[in-house]
């Protein structure tokens, strides 16, 4: 969501060519218009979820007036808290109403609440249980906050298609599979402190650019780009994880703001009534991001079941009207009720225990209210983990790292220092962090708007950064910067430190006694806009500086999302590199903890480092295609014709070597494979499910059909983590030649030996049958089988049929 005002205007000059005569004017102009796929499918408890919560959400629904129906369904402004949307109470029947509020990695634009690391740095952690634990932590503040619904994690759209896309941070991966295991455990963590868990976004809104519907200065409209997804990439890639979120039972999904072939995300039939609701069996409630809303009856009809912010425009009164008259039925606005009640009921918010609306959401942080402490004791640790398992190690050369008692250490960049958060422009966003990038928030519409509106900057030049910006920005209690960090472990060992983060461009002399010399940089990104660039010369040339002087330069990039690095990975000066990603407040303990050996790095980049930026191709920048005479002025277009081909699969099969690949990074120790066995479980399997639909799709698709085991040895010196990943290639026509379908971080002492365990499940080894419309198995071919470190250090081999 993004709740500054879009003010946008539209370059003139773009469609200088367009005669307006001829502009396309009628959206039923374009090809592969959405399927009507109505009515929209009643919750039923399938599989058994949330049963008893159901009969109580019905019970609750019977004694509403139409009205009071109607009120349950749209947000309104409460000058009282806080909160990102609200839904007002029901005083008669002691129903409070409920609070929703931002973020995925924190509460956030309130105080007393810790900044977690981003999605991006939990996915880089590739930690099951470190997952989990985020997320109940999160959890737990968000309830002890009064709020209700924590708007992420998970967040699973953007699933990353595009390389410069501005919240591929807030994601954990660019990978479907990875993506959807942490969407799970986040989705059961946030809820089992009983706060409805809302994932987001539905579906394919891939970029920012283009992303909301504006006025042109001649006050023309202009709708959102439309992502025109072909049924198989749907399955396959873009819905894939949202079947896991789903799954584990959430509560809520957010509907997104880009059309659909066409066809509004928050009024498309045939994702939210033919597949979210009807072929996933999802029943909690879909919720518009904030402003998505463009029809009252057609969203309505079209199974969206809540507005943010406000019931005003679209619904409201007109709702009420339109049930009245009969054009939407009341039985589709009970179910709208039923679904927002159910996992409320579920999940006890109508317990005496649960803390009250929005009691610790200040309207004004920064004004005098009451004090809610939402930190506890027991989420140290795990805020400190989730710091220090997302750094990725990537270069470690002449054993630069760890440290060993340097004597003298010299210290650089602008990214070392914790920025200032008194200043006005940061109160101005109250205490979150995303001020630093407010710069840039009123334009909505990205790079199609080179005046009135600052570009997309590529650096936080400010100092060190902890979270990316927009709706997603974690709120902070402290900073652990680089330098206050380095600092405590200078007066721990004495240490001799020089430091000039001054000098930006660091023509900076570098003390030639220095053991090392580390150099703090960053790549920043906010919801709103696409990045500028994956690299930018100013911190590049910063970097190739300070190692023109020392022959041991360490260099640490604070990156939301991908960052190029070839202007100077290949200088041998440049011996050690970390992708620190977004760490949260713990960022620089935990960075000193790595830096120094006191736990070994464990991360893996969720992502592909390429060597160039064009070696993106097509998936680099963000897409509009107004047609060539710009005839599809009002209707912006965006073709997925590369399919599930993103990130490594794009690579792979264009056989691009990438810098550093998907699923790499370094520990301080090495290990070896060995051992691989691959089994089909159970015998005569169906090529097709043939189960009931449950929450998650048919509940065979969940069956385990194959085990994969493999051996790993530490081989080194240092205990390390080691994630041991599974590759998949599937045996037909057009699938990519390996697809993540397992992995497993394992902690491995020298010497010693862990056998890793995969279970895949049918699902896992299907493809999508588009005549079907169902996930079929090869049967009786060989699957590829690939076991490694990396998506392409795979050194064990084998096959599997089933
Ligand atoms: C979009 O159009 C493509 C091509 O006709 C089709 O395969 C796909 O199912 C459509 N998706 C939606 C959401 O309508
Ligand atoms: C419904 O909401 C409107 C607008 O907030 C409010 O004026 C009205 O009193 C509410 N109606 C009921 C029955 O709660
Ligand atoms: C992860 O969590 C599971 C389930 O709680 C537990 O059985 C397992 O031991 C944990 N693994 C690690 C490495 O902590
Ligand atoms: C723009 O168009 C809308 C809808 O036609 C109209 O309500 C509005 O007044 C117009 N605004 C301006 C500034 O002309
Ligand atoms: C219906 O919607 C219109 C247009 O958004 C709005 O101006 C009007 O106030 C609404 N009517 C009711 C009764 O809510
Ligand atoms: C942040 O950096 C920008 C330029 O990069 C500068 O204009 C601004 O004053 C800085 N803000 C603070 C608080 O230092
Ligand atoms: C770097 O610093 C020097 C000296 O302070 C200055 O002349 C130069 O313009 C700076 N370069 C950049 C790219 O900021
Ligand atoms: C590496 O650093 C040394 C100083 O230690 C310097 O003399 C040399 O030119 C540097 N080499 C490169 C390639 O920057
Ligand atoms: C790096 O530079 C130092 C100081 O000039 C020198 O003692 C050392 O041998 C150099 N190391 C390498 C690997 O070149
Ligand atoms: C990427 O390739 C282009 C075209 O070959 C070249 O101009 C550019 O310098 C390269 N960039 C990097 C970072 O290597
Ligand atoms: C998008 O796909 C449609 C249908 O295949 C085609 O007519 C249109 O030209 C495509 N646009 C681009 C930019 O390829
Ligand atoms: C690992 O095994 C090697 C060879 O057997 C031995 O030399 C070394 O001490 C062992 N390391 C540890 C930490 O046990």
């Amino acid at each position: 969501m993004f709740t500054s005002k879009v003010v946008v205007l539209l370059a003139l000059s773009l469609f200088a060519g367009a005669n307006s005569q001829e502009l396309i004017t009628e959206d039923s102009y374009f090809f592969g218009q959405s399927e009507p796929v109505y009515p929209s499918p009643t919750i039923s408890a399938a599989g058994g979820l949330w049963a008893d919560a159901l009969n109580k959400a019905q019970a609750f629904v019977a004694q509403l007036t139409l009205e009071e129906k109607t009120n349950l369904t749209g947000g309104v402004r409460n000058p009282a808290n806080g909160c990102g949307g609200n839904i007002a109470g029901i005083p008669r029947l002691g129903f409070p109403g409920l609070c929703l509020a931002d973020a995925g990695n924190g509460v956030r634009a309130t105080d007393l609440v810790n900044a977690y690391s981003s999605g991006i740095h939990d996915g880089a952690s590739w930690n099951k249980n470190l997952t989990y634990a985020r997320a109940y932590q999160l959890g737990g503040e968000f309830r002890r906050k009064g709020v209700n619904v924590a708007l992420g994690p998970p967040m699973i759209g953007p699933v990353g298609r595009i390389a410069l896309g501005g919240r591929n941070w807030e994601g954990f991966s660019n990978d479907p599979y990875h993506s959807g295991i942490l969407a799970g455990l986040s989705v059961t963590g946030i809820q089992d402190q009983g706060v409805v868990a809302c994932t987001k976004h539905f579906i394919g809104n891939e970029q920012e650019t283009a992303r909301n519907q504006i006025r042109d200065a001649s006050n023309v409209t202009i709708l959102s780009s439309s992502a025109n997804i072909d049924d198989s990439t749907m399955h396959e890639l873009y819905l894939w994880p949202f079947y896991d979120a789903v799954h584990a039972g959430t509560g809520s999904i957010m509907c997104s703001y880009t059309r659909l072939n066409n066809s509004y995300a928050c009024q498309n039939s045939k994702m939210l009534n033919g597949v979210l609701k009807g072929e996933l069996g999802y029943q909690g409630f879909v919720v518009s991001d904030w402003g998505a809303q463009h029809g009252g009856v057609a969203s309505a009809l079209a199974g969206m079941d809540m507005v943010m912010p406000s019931g005003a425009a679209f619904w409201g009164g007109n709702l009420t009207e339109a049930v009245r008259n009969g054009s939407i039925p009341e039985a589709r606005l009970d179910d709208m009720v039923s679904r927002v009640m159910a996992p409320y009921f579920f999940l006890e918010q109508n317990s005496p225990s649960y803390p009250a609306l929005g009691i610790g959401m200040p309207a004004n942080p920064l004004l005098p209210h009451t004090l809610v402490d939402a930190r506890v004791e027991e989420a140290r640790p795990v805020l400190m983990q989730s710091a220090i398992e997302g750094h990725v190690l990537v270069k470690n050369t002449n054993n630069a790292l760890p440290l060993k008692k340097p004597r003298v250490l010299s210290l650089f960049g602008y990214d070392a220092v914790a920025p200032d958060l008194n200043t006005p422009g940061f109160r101005e966003w109250s205490l979150s962090l995303q001020s630093s990038y407010a710069r840039f928030y009123d334009c909505g519409y990205g790079n199609l708007i080179p005046q009135n509106c600052p570009l997309p900057v590529a650096i936080a030049a400010n100092g060190t950064v902890i979270t990316g910006g927009g709706s997603g920005g974690a709120t902070a209690s402290y900073i652990s910067a680089p330098f206050n960090a380095i600092q405590n472990r200078a007066m721990k060992d004495n240490t001799q430190l020089y430091w000039d983060f001054r000098n930006l461009n660091a023509t900076g002399f570098v003390q030639g006694e220095s053991d090392a010399a580390l150099v703090f940089i960053n790549a920043i990104a906010s919801e709103g806009a696409d990045r500028p660039a994956l690299r930018d010369d100013f911190s590049d040339a910063l970097v190739r500086n300070i190692a023109s002087q020392n022959n041991n330069t360490i260099v640490v990039i604070h990156n939301a999302g991908i960052r190029l690095v070839d202007q100077w990975i290949e200088n041998p000066n440049v011996t050690a590199v970390i992708f620190a990603h977004l760490p949260g407040q713990d960022s620089g303990e935990a960075l000193v903890k790595i830096l120094y050996g006191d736990v070994s790095p464990s991360g893996k980049l969720p992502y592909t480092v390429a060597k160039n930026e064009t070696d993106y191709g097509a998936i680099l920048n963000p897409v509009i295609d107004l047609g060539e005479n710009g005839e599809f002025y009002r209707f912006p277009q965006d073709n997925f014709t590369e399919g599930v081909y993103i990130d490594y699969r794009a690579f792979d099969a264009s056989n691009i070597e990438p810098r550093f690949e998907f699923g790499f990074g370094l520990t301080y120790s090495n290990f070896s494979f060995s051992g691989l066995t691959a089994n089909s479980v159970g015998a005569n399997l169906s090529a097709l499910p043939t189960g009931h639909i449950v929450p998650g799709g048919k509940a065979d698709l969940w069956d385990v059909v194959a085990t994969v085991t493999a051996t790993v040895t530490n081989i080194g010196k240092v205990a390390a983590q080691q994630v041991t990943q599974l590759y998949i290639g599937i045996p037909q026509e057009g699938q990519p030649v390996r697809q993540l379908r397992g992995f497993e971080k394992i902690m491995i002492h020298p010497n010693a030996t862990a056998t890793v365990e995969f279970e895949l499940r049918r699902r896992d080894l299907s493809v999508w049958d588009v005549t079907a419309q169902e996930w079929r198995l090869v049967l009786g071919e060989d699957y590829n089988v690939f076991v490694g470190s990396s998506s392409r250090d795979l050194p064990l081999t084998g096959t599997l049929r089933l």
